[in-house]
């Protein structure tokens, strides 16, 4: 095995707050490791475009607060194909490249497994705010998104509680509920859809009449992008109920802002593990966080886990908020 000398980092897929903190980390973890680290501007797109740039340990200054991604992200079509793919690996190789770290899903995931298909050292870092990776416990930007949800939620809830109506706020996170899910339980929210557990309009109906029967005049439905659109089931709701029902869609509000403490910590962790991998000229590894412990694990075992539905908690969430 060759020594490892210079290492490149990219995002891809959409970004999340705490990619900064993940690419500094990379940077300036792998400069003290004495490595040369480069960052690829625009995602895979970057690796075609020959988008390298090389980093230096002021080139991350005043990023590690900051939310959406240094080096830009795109998704690219062209780097799913065997040319794109030797493309990429042209440039890698034209520049010197020994490994590469990728920040981003499961998409960007595939993309880090086939370089490494390739003969192409890849490590994967999670950065989705959606939470949507079985392997991992947390995904890097989840809890920012769920606290910039939560101060929407907070918010609402005031007008809604003086006017005494119901508001359905739609999340995103694409076909995972775990941003519906824990932003319901920590917003109070007296129904919570999702995905991943059919509740029918005849039950949420149930649910906010039960809620009126116990005196309280007012409610939030945390709707999942995946489960329905917000718009929609207001007008069914306003058709079946008496009630005053709104509806607001958070939108790509909750992608961006100040990354929390906990994602800044992950990025830093995720991001020191992902070089110390390349070190040891390991690829083909996705980096995460399991009962509190930063591990390690294959891309293709790890992404072809499927995520477990907490269905006790969401059972309790119904408790909780009556
Ligand atoms: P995410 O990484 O957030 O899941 P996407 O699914 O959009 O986002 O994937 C991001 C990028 O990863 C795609 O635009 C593409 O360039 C690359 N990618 C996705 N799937 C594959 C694949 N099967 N093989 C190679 N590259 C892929
Ligand atoms: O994967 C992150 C995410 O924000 C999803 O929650 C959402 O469905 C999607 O990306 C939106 O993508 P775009 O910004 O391309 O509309």
């Amino acid at each position: 095995m060759n020594k490892v000398k210079r290492i490149a980092v990219l995002t891809s897929g959409g970004d999340a707050p705490g990619m900064n903190a993940a690419i500094r980390a990379v940077v300036r973890y792998g400069i003290g490791m004495g490595l040369e680290v480069y960052g690829v501007e625009r995602g895979f797109q970057g690796l075609l475009d020959n988008l390298f740039v090389p980093m230096n340990m002021r080139s991350v200054s005043d990023i590690i607060h900051r939310g959406g991604t240094i080096l830009k992200t795109a998704r690219c079509l062209e780097f799913k194909t065997e040319e794109g793919q030797q493309k990429a690996i042209k440039n890698l190789k034209a520049n010197k490249i020994d490994g590469l770290i990728v920040i981003g899903g499961d998409g960007s995931f595939m993309g880090a497994k086939a370089l490494t298909d390739h003969g192409f050292p890849s490590i994967g870092i999670p950065g989705t705010i959606d939470n949507d990776l079985a392997y991992t416990d947390y995904t890097l930007g989840f809890d920012t998104a769920c606290n910039t949800i939560l101060d929407a939620i907070n918010k609402i809830r005031d007008t809604m509680s003086s006017h005494e109506r119901v508001s359905i706020i739609e999340v995103m996170g694409r076909n995972c509920g775990d941003l519906a899910l824990y932003t319901g339980i920590c917003g109070g929210a007296e129904v919570i859809i999702v995905p991943e557990h059919k509740i029918t309009i005849d039950e949420i109906v149930d649910i906010l009449g039960g809620s009126r029967a116990s005196d309280k005049t007012s409610g939030i439905i945390v709707l999942a992008e995946g489960a329905g659109r917000a718009p929609e089931l207001k007008a069914e709701l306003s058709e079946r109920t008496a009630l005053t029902v709104k509806s607001t869609v958070l939108g790509h509000i909750q992608r961006g802002g100040s990354p929390s403490c906990r994602d800044r910590y992950l990025g830093t962790c995720f991001g020191v593990h992902a070089v110390q991998l390349l070190q040891k000229g390991i690829g083909n590894r996705i980096v995460g966080i399991r009962q509190n412990e930063i591990y390690d694990m294959d891309i293709v075992e790890g992404c072809s886990m499927k995520k477990k539905f907490n269905l006790e908690l969401y059972e309790t969430a119904q408790i909780v908020s009556r």
